[in-house]
């Protein structure tokens, strides 16, 4: 494929997209709620997906009808980024997803640049452990954001933070939320997953190693 539209950076989600830690977020979640009591089914994976701490912890209290105050969700928050972190101790270069390891030295080789829009606090430890940190000029993570995907907050502080107007930006995500985030940044949206989840997004492949930079980048 030719695409006429060319762009002069790239902004990538991280879970899911670049690292494949989307699994331990979801075990770490499994975890806490075994702990309450509360049965996850396999098909909450993807209902979590893309979705910030707070949110998620939502959506699995939702499946009890126990109530908790704010003070023991922050609680209860924090014993799953616990649980988390403990999983991404194993973290190796051998946890990039296919073709991002690739991707990422094919754009630094171009002088293409790179950020990263992640709703992870724990972004940075991910990118460091994955050996990859080096590669992304910009990093805008949930440390840094007042609001959530879909909210385009986060793509457009990358898109700031590598001084690059939004509509010249291509994004990268895994999630519904994410893409809808990349289109309300008036971004080019690539989708990386399948078509009936990821369907707003103008373009969908099923891993990265089908990007071709050619296509979206002159050379
Ligand atoms: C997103 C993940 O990137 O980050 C979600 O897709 C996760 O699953 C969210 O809940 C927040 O991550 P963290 O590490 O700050 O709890
Ligand atoms: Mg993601």
């Amino acid at each position: 494929m030719n695409n006429t539209q060319h762009f002069d950076a790239v902004i990538f989600d991280l879970d899911g997209v670049i690292a494949n830690t989307a699994k331990f977020h979801f075990l770490a979640w499994r975890q806490l709620a075994e702990e309450l009591g509360i049965h996850l089914p396999d098909e909450a994976e993807s209902r979590l997906k893309g979705l910030e701490r707070m949110a998620s912890l939502e959506l699995i209290l939702a499946e009890s009808d126990a109530h908790y105050s704010e003070t023991q969700k922050q609680l209860l928050a924090d014993k799953k980024n616990k649980h988390y972190c403990r999983l991404i101790e194993t973290l190796t270069p051998m946890d990039l997803l296919r073709g991002a390891g690739e991707l990422l030295e094919q754009l630094v080789i171009r002088d293409i640049p790179v950020a990263l829009a992640s709703a992870s606090k724990n972004a940075a430890a991910v990118i460091e452990r994955l050996g990859i940190a080096e590669r992304f000029t910009y990093i805008a993570d949930a440390n840094r954001v007042q609001n959530p995907k879909p909210d385009p907050e986060i793509f457009l502080m990358a898109a700031q933070g590598l001084n690059i107007a939004p509509a010249a930006c291509l994004a990268i995500e895994d999630a519904a939320a994410g893409v809808e985030s990349i289109n309300r940044a008036g971004m080019f949206s690539v989708g990386v997953g399948n078509q009936q989840e990821l369907g707003e997004a103008n373009k969908v492949i099923g891993s990265l190693n089908e990007f071709s930079v050619e296509d979206y980048f002159k050379s």
